[in-house]
């Protein structure tokens, strides 16, 4: 049986950033298996990835056959999954009206229901003390106008995250929500690119070196939500105070 990380949006940003500490920081793993759809991008973090073995997954998390073909992969290798990342994900700012409907449902489509699913699927191989690492964001401690539905997929992945480590915590699996802020990465080349970015969200861009590395820190100490940052943590201070009415007014 091989102990396994397995990776999804690991072809750029937090996930693959993910996969580098993965290999460095959890000893004894055989492979770390990578799901994107840009197959150049994983061959060359699988040639950057030293010591453990690098499994590349071409999959499309929009597509319906991606899900059969996981599933298959999985029920015929049968791994033991000790960490389950899920970073497939983007966002489209801009007011709700002007967004095309592609690009509306495709963010729940991703951010929710590829992220869903693909833990329901790799649950039954998850073992005893692993961890589950769901990619949610700030963006999701309050509804955020011309973010309207990135916010809202981001409050549902925070959500799901909690109780699903309620649920698991009996079988000692650590779920965390993953909520930075602003973090550099190709994110903002799409989300951004109809309109100009907020000047407090350049203000606030984080390295996701240590975004991740934070992430880890925390699922470590069973965190249920990992935060980066201290203007991060006092957002998420503000936004459990005031409803979220005012600051959907204030951020409007
Ligand atoms: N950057 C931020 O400021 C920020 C802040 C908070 C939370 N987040 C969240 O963190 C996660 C990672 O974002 P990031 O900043 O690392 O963005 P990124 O650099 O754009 O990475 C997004 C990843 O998702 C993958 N992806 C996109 N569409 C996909 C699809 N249809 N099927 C499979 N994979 C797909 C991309 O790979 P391919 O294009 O190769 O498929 C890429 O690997 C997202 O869930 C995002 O919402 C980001």
């Amino acid at each position: 049986m091989r102990d396994i990380a397995l990776v999804t949006g690991a072809s750029s940003g937090i996930g693959k950033e993910f996969v580098r500490q993965i290999a460095k920081k959890y000893k004894g793993l055989d492979e770390i298996w990578v799901i994107a759809r840009r197959k150049d991008k994983l061959r060359e973090l699988k040639k950057e990835i030293i010591g453990t073995r690098v499994r590349i997954l071409p999959l499309d998390l929009m597509k319906e056959e991606s899900f059969e073909r996981l599933r298959k992969v999985l029920a015929k290798e049968r791994p033991t999954v000790r960490i389950l990342v899920n970073a497939s994900g983007f966002g489209i700012s801009g007011s709700f009206e002007h967004q095309t409907e592609e690009d509306a449902a495709g963010m729940i489509r991703l951010n929710c229901e590829a992220l869903t699913r693909v833990t329901y699927l790799v649950l039954p191989y998850v073992s005893r003390g692993s961890f589950i690492y769901q990619m949610a964001s700030s963006a999701g401690f309050a509804p955020q106008p011309d973010f309207t539905v990135y916010a809202a997929t981001k409050a549902y992945a925070k959500s799901f995250s909690i109780a699903l480590r309620q649920e698991l915590s009996g079988q000692e699996v650590k779920v965390i929500a993953v909520c930075p802020g602003p973090v550099k990465t190709e994110f903002f080349d799409r989300a951004y690119e109809q309109e100009e970015m907020k000047f407090y969200k350049k203000l606030a861009m984080a390295d996701p070196k240590r975004v991740v590395s934070k992430a880890i820190r925390d699922a470590r100490k069973n965190k249920a939500v990992s935060v980066y940052g201290f203007t991060m943590k006092t957002t998420r201070i503000i936004c459990k105070i005031l409803p979220g009415k005012w600051i959907a007014k204030i951020m409007g």
